[in-house]
């Protein structure tokens, strides 16, 4: 058996953590020595109303099994405001995970522009803005962890979630930039696509499979990347009832009309089968590497 792994003298911030995934999160840093931000501004699902109970009862419970945590009621689009709790209480931050949301799941043609930007702000900008808050601190020090939180509902697309799966995969390119951008610092920029039971999948999912899709089933996976000892960076993940597995691009060989302009629509559709064989796939996890296939052929 391996030592276990710990966070002491690690300040950890995990937003909407005052239930489902963000609370399970919580509770495992402030079980093994962080510091922990416990932020949620105790909203509805859909995003509205607001009370301080949430948060404040999983700074109790931190407290009550022997750890430190302090809680923190903005929304993630106060970003300056979370990150402000960490460095008044704690001095500073090594840790975020980006987990705070909610759904308006609506069929594209009934979508409002509320149900759009409600879901960019809060997931997508909500999450830059933590992030960026923190990103100065994390820089000076020469070292981060970073966890984002997507869904299948980005990656895969699902019926009913435009708005949703919009944000969700901008966090994506999000995490993507950032690690390259704190490749150099020892900051490291990962995401997961989990699936909990939670309030969030409650009316989603059949109650004998939301049984055995614990919340806690996603946390460790969270505690590995958030760890200094994990060198993951760039990283996509899908997680939940005891499954990891990492995604990657995979990109067919594609077929050469070789740097000549002078090709049609109707080469291209007499090609479809070669440009879409994925036999012979290539995996480019880099901009350079994307760009060699349009070298080679240029
Ligand atoms: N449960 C799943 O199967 C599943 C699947 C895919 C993605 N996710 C993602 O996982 C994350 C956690 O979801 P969950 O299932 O635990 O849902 P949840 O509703 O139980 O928890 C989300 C928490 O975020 C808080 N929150 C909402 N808006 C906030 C804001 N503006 N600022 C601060 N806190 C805010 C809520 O009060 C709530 O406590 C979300 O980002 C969600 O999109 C969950």
């Amino acid at each position: 058996m391996t030592e276990e792994l710990r966070y002491d003298g690690r300040v950890v911030i995990v937003t909407g953590a005052g239930g489902g995934l963000g609370r399970q999160h919580a509770l495992m840093f402030g079980a093994r020595g962080a510091r922990v931000v416990v932020n949620d501004l105790g909203g509805g699902q859909t995003g509205g109303g607001g009370s301080s109970a949430a948060a404040d009862k999983v700074v109790e419970e931190i407290r009550a099994a022997g750890g430190e945590a302090v809680a923190n009621h903005d929304s993630v689009t106060d970003g300056a405001r979370v990150v402000a709790t960490a460095l008044d209480a704690f001095g500073t931050v090594d840790v975020v995970v980006n987990n705070a949301g909610i759904l308006r799941d609506v069929s594209f043609h009934k979508m409002t522009d509320q149900d759009w930007e409600l879901l960019q702000d809060i997931h997508l900008n909500g999450t830059c803005a933590v992030t960026r808050a923190a990103w100065p601190v994390l820089r000076e020090k020469g070292y981060g962890r970073i966890v984002m939180t997507t869904s299948a509902a980005g990656i895969y697309g699902n019926f009913g979630q435009a708005n949703y799966a919009a944000a969700k995969l901008g966090i994506v390119g999000l995490a993507n930039a950032l690690a390259e951008e704190g490749r150099a610092k020892n900051i490291h920029v990962n995401t997961i696509a989990p699936i909990a039971a939670s309030r969030m999948t409650e009316t989603v999912f059949p109650k004998e499979l939301l049984d055995r899709l614990r919340p806690e089933a996603i946390s460790p996976l969270v505690g590995w990347l958030a760890h200094e000892a994990c060198a993951e960076t760039k990283g996509l993940f899908e997680v939940g009832a005891g499954y990891i597995a990492k995604l990657r691009w995979e990109r067919s060989h594609g077929h050469r009309f070789g740097g000549t302009t002078d090709f049609t629509p109707d080469d291209v559709a007499r090609h479809w089968a070669g440009i879409t064989d994925f036999t012979d796939a290539e995996h480019p996890t880099t901009m350079n590497e994307s760009l060699t296939a349009v070298q080679r052929t240029a």
